[in-house]
């Protein structure tokens, strides 16, 4: 019998690449969304790329009666990823209310329903966001938590607190929280990746869009921090990568053997990568010029970050194999593919 999964926010970026990776490794998948910030076509692809079309369930993870009763009518699920959440760190500035209810509820109601049902494990999709700038790089998992920048960085910091009590004060359950660099790129199949709406906060989608003539340039926020280059610096990593980790997650719990009920790992490549290194990756595997200035500083930049994932590579058997230059061409690959191919109706 294969063991039922769940993953919420399945069709997003991080959600879908996820659910491909766990069906081929044998698990059957269960999306969740309520395709807020994602297209419903997103399931056909999986089930394009993996020969087997995954259940999509599309609700709001705020509704407690719904989520109940969900659960109640899919009993023997045996984890839940839980990706959905919103993600836009600037927008969180000006709606944080909307991001506390939706990141937060949504967690809440969850950890309940896996209570009542008895679903003992979870992979919860957290961010390195929670060190802001770390005093010693690499960052390794015992470096202080620091206040947050934003609501959104604070919905992972206050979500991975909700987890680690409901665990200790819960015999039986068990649960990973994973704290992502920057993940960027795209299936190789080309059939999947990251659809930002409107204009992208993120610097891959927006070197990208302005490779391919939708944004005029890019700007580079700030060529004078303390870096060899002047730019800031992060750890970006293969979302392909980052998916892989949460199957090894997700077996780990699922593991009769395992004991220790919380844990806590970096995902990233153990590189740092400067901003305009990330723009001659691209340079170099599209063999295009890209139109860039130099402005500002961003409100609320980390000057460099990059993880220590030693914890990770050891303890999960995991580690990145893809470069910055693979994981740019199936980035720019991507963006192509949105618009000559992908069609949402
Ligand atoms: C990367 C670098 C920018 C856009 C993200 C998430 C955050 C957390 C960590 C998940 C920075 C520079 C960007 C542009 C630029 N992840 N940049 N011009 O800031 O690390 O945050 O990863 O929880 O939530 O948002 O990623 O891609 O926004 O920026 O120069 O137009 O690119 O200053 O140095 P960041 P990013």
């Amino acid at each position: 019998m294969k063991k039922k999964i769940v993953v919420t926010g399945g069709t997003g970026y991080i959600g879908s690449h996820t659910a491909v990776e766990l069906i081929n490794e044998g698990f059957e998948v269960i999306l969740i969304d309520n395709l807020h910030n994602s297209e419903s076509i997103v399931a056909e692809r999986i089930g394009e790329i993996t020969g087997i079309n995954p259940h999509l369930e599309v609700f709001d993870l705020c509704k407690r009666k719904k989520v109940r009763s969900f659960f109640r009518d899919n009993p023997g699920i045996s984890a839940i990823i839980h990706f959905a959440a919103f993600k836009a760190v600037g927008e969180s500035v000006n709606k944080p209310l909307e991001y506390y209810r939706n990141n937060l509820v949504s967690l809440i109601n969850l950890l309940e329903a896996m209570k009542e049902s008895g679903i003992p494990s979870m992979v919860f999709s957290s961010s390195c966001t929670v060190y802001g700038q770390p005093e010693k790089l690499p960052v390794t998992e015992d470096a202080p938590v620091q206040p947050a920048i934003s609501p959104y960085g604070n919905t992972k910091q206050i979500g991975e607190e909700i987890i680690r009590d409901t665990i200790a004060a819960t015999q039986g359950m068990k649960a990973i929280a994973l704290r992502y660099f920057n993940p960027i790129g795209a299936h190789p199949s080309g059939l999947i990746g990251e659809l930002p709406r409107g204009v992208p906060e993120n610097l891959v989608p927006f070197i990208t869009q302005t490779a391919i003539g939708l944004r005029d340039e890019l700007k580079v926020f700030g060529d004078d921090y303390d870096t060899p280059d002047g730019s800031c610096i992060r750890d970006y990593l293969h979302v392909v990568d980052l998916a892989k980790a949460h199957v090894i997650a997700v077996k780990r719990l699922l593991s009769q053997s395992h004991k220790n009920n919380y844990e806590v790992f970096n995902l990233g490549t153990g590189t740092g990568v400067s901003v305009l290194e990330a723009i001659k990756s691209f340079e170099k595997v599209s063999g295009l010029k890209l139109k860039y200035t130099v402005t500002g500083r961003r409100a609320g930049d980390i000057e460099k970050i990059w993880a220590d994932p030693s914890l990770a590579n050891r303890e999960l058997g995991w580690k990145t194999e893809s470069s910055l230059d693979d994981a740019m061409k199936t980035a720019w690959e991507w963006e192509k593919n949105i618009r000559n191919k992908f069609k949402s109706s």
